[in-house]
């Protein structure tokens, strides 16, 4: 079929599998081009592994350690007519690149909140590669199915206490405009958000890897947050998502212990803000996120989700004197960059003058924009997006 973007808000609806496995090959280069991650990991269970940061990680591990891969993801498989989501179209490419590159990767499809798909990833591991030295957490969902008590429980991306006015930006049309959100009316949506996005599914999943005997000796796991600047508190790091992500680091020193037989260790790491589906869908944070990337670009210190992936394996989980720095609250800053003086006071002096009129000129709205459709295999230069390809791509894990 013809694939041509087509787009509802924040989401893109296609995707095109050329694209999207182009995207794939372009990260795996970029690790190839930085070297090997000595002391990296060899055995890696990503939850979350077919786009944005979990995806990232994946390769990472493959291409920098020669990591052997599962990944979990909940994707849309194509049918006649109808693409695959990105996720799904990522999750084959990678599997391809990585059988002609020797190495070992399969895939576990459906709800990672469920206890079949952590039992079908961790009978997985234990019949393929004994156990796993490295398990990432990289879930964003809107919704979770408690598996414990069968109750669904919604997310929310609202303030607390307050109101909460500031820019906002439509990145299709490139137009700024004020938005106000409310805060949260009931403690229950506070709660609901912590139960999807917290800490208590990355528990699970390590309470059932480690009744399975599949954590090997010194596993790590490792989940991400996000904290962010000042202008955005009110949305994230004090509204509900950031409620849930003090959850995940709460969570910590319980798998710590789930972990004690085996020398485990457990981190949160903070990452950059980068476009991805998910965080496209925060009201306030594409705007900060296109003044964010401009800035970092000028200093040639801006980072995609792979180099963030590759220096948090390079210079934090794997060192070479085997230490793994943190800040004093126990967590791995990879938003180190983002957050530097010179950058925050930058965005910070664009942000107060932000307006749809200068917004091309002071902004890199259009990278954003690019990369926003990058995500899903357009704005490939190398493509011709009239010419029709095959909608259906099978993951070859997955194919019975
Ligand atoms: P993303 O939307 O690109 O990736 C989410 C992943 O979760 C996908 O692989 C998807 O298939 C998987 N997933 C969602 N629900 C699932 C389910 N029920 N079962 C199985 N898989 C499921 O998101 P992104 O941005 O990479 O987020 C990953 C983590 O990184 C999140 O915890 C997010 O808060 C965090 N983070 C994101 C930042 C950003 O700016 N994008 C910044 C810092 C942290």
């Amino acid at each position: 079929m013809i694939i041509q973007p087509r787009t509802r808000g924040f989401i893109c609806l296609t995707c095109h599998p050329v694209g999207t496995a182009n995207n794939v090959k372009k990260q795996i280069q970029y690790v190839q081009s930085q070297g090997a991650i000595e002391n990296g990991p060899k055995k890696v269970l990503v939850i979350g592994a077919s786009t944005g940061f979990g995806l990232s990680s994946r390769i990472a591990a493959a291409y920098g350690s020669g990591a052997a891969t599962i990944g979990v993801f909940h994707g849309k498989a194509p049918s006649k007519g109808k693409t695959a989501n990105a996720g799904w179209y990522n999750t084959a490419a990678f599997e391809n690149d990585a059988a002609k590159d020797g190495l070992y990767a399969k895939s576990v499809h459906g709800d990672a909140f469920s206890m079949e798909v952590k039992e079908a990833a961790a009978a997985l591991i234990k019949k393929d590669l004994g156990t796993v030295d490295l398990i990432v957490y990289s879930l964003a969902a809107p919704k979770r199915l408690d598996p414990i008590s069968g109750t669904n429980f919604s997310s929310v991306l609202k303030p607390i206490g307050a109101p909460f006015s500031n820019k906002t930006v439509d990145f299709h049309a490139g137009t700024v405009s004020n938005i106000t959100i409310q805060p949260v009316e009931k403690q229950e949506e506070i709660d609901n958000t912590i139960k999807v996005m917290g800490g208590e599914d990355w528990k699970l999943w390590i309470e059932v890897l480690e009744k399975a005997g599949v954590l090997g000796e010194n596993v790590k796991t490792v989940a991400y947050s996000y904290i962010g600047p000042e202008l955005t508190f009110p949305i994230y790091k004090n509204g509900t998502i950031g409620q849930a992500k003090i959850d995940l680091e709460k969570t910590v020193p319980t798998l710590n212990d789930l972990m004690k037989d085996v020398h485990g260790a457990a981190y949160v790491s903070v990452n950059k803000a980068l476009v991805t589906q998910s965080s496209s869908a925060i009201p306030v944070v594409p705007l900060y996120i296109s003044l964010l990337y401009k800035i970092m670009k000028e200093k040639g210190i801006h980072e995609g989700t792979i180099e963030q992936a590759y220096r948090l394996f390079k210079e934090r989980l794997y060192t070479a004197d085997g230490a793994v720095p943190v800040d004093e609250a126990g967590r791995i800053r990879i938003d180190d960059w983002e957050m530097r003086d010179d950058v925050q006071a930058e965005v910070s002096k664009l942000w107060d003058i932000a307006t749809s009129e200068n917004l091309a000129e002071i902004s890199d709205i259009e990278g954003y924009r690019n990369e926003f459709f990058e995500l899903f295999g357009f704005n490939d230069p190398t493509i011709d997006y009239d010419v029709e390809v095959d909608e259906i791509v099978p993951i070859a894990s997955l194919e019975k």
